[in-house]
């Protein structure tokens, strides 16, 4: 298998670092977002993040200028039709995420891979909204934030998904310094299932947003745990909302087990429009 044109819905934190990351392998990425201004806004935060790089000198001037017509940003209806591979990167709601998929199915040719890298939703069920023969080329292609920086992307099958193809997806992403993993299609993949207790469990020992709680418990998960980021620095990034609605869906398709059961801090901070780094506010301020 050989992907050279892939077309990215959602120019949001996942869309545009998932392009960013096809751009930089070479890979000619056409960017597309329903909103023209958070299309505008991601291209230029993609080049900033690589005029960065160059700065520091982990990038060359003329590497940058190579991978920078590889991606493109476009309306839904200017994109290639015979791209290999779609990847939807849009609002986690299911009903919204199947509407999208029942056009792009009529949209793209029949040779098109249709992906979706849905944190929660199962791939069986949002390939309800294609066409029977396309089910074989529908899959769920997750990857984790930051898109250029995380190596792991869970490629998960749904009841219908050749075998086949994630088989040569895997050796794809492979060979292109990713770290590839054939997950089952289970509420939460591997990574959202176990990771809902690194959020869970923190928010149920902070109980409230004492900042000085918040930071001990992150503090004590980097030093002594070794993760990277805290709970709640991670949330932050992520999205606190983005987080919640994974929780919830996880937490439901478990039937409402407590062991997956949102906090009412997260609701919260949802109704406030407190997203994390996004919104400059979470738990966190950001400037
Ligand atoms: P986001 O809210 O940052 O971006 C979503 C983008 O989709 C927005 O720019 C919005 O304008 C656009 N959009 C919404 N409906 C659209 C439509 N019908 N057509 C075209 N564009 C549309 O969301 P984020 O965080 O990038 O998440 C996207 C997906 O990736 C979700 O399914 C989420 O669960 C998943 N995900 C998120 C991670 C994270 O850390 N934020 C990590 C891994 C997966």
């Amino acid at each position: 298998m050989d992907i050279k044109s892939v077309v990215v819905i959602g120019a949001g934190t996942m869309g545009s670092g998932i392009a960013e990351w096809f751009a930089s392998q070479f890979v000619s990425v056409e960017l597309v977002d329903s909103n023209q201004e958070q299309l505008t806004k991601a291209i230029t935060q993609i080049h900033r993040s690589w005029e960065k790089l160059v700065e520091k000198e982990k990038l060359t001037s003329c590497k940058m200028n190579q991978m920078k017509p590889f991606l493109e940003v476009k309306q839904l209806h200017q994109a290639n039709k015979n791209a290999d591979l779609v990847i939807e990167a849009i609002v986690e709601n299911l009903e919204i995420k199947k509407n999208l998929f029942t056009d792009l199915d009529k949209y793209f040719s029949e040779k098109t891979i249709l992906a979706s890298n849905t944190s929660s939703f199962p791939i069986t069920l949002l390939a309800q909204a294609v066409k029977e023969e396309r089910k074989a080329k529908f899959i769920g292609l997750h990857f984790f934030n930051p898109a250029t920086i995380m190596k792991l992307v869970e490629i998960i099958t749904g009841k219908d998904t050749a075998l086949q193809l994630a088989k040569d997806l895997y050796q794809w992403f492979d060979s292109k310094d990713k770290k590839p993993a054939l997950c089952k299609d289970s509420p939460g993949f591997i990574v959202n299932r176990v990771a809902r207790s690194f959020y869970g469990e923190p928010l149920r020992i902070a109980e409230t947003e004492d900042q000085a709680k918040l930071k001990e418990i992150d503090h004590i998960l980097k030093e002594v745990g070794g993760f990277k980021m805290g709970p709640f620095e991670l949330m932050d990034l992520i999205g606190v909302e983005v987080n919640y609605s994974v929780t919830c869906s996880v937490w439901e398709a478990y039937n409402k087990s407590a062991r997956f059961a949102p906090h009412k801090l997260q609701k919260q901070m949802v109704d406030e429009k407190r997203f994390g780094r996004k919104t400059k506010k979470g738990f966190y301020s950001y400037e």
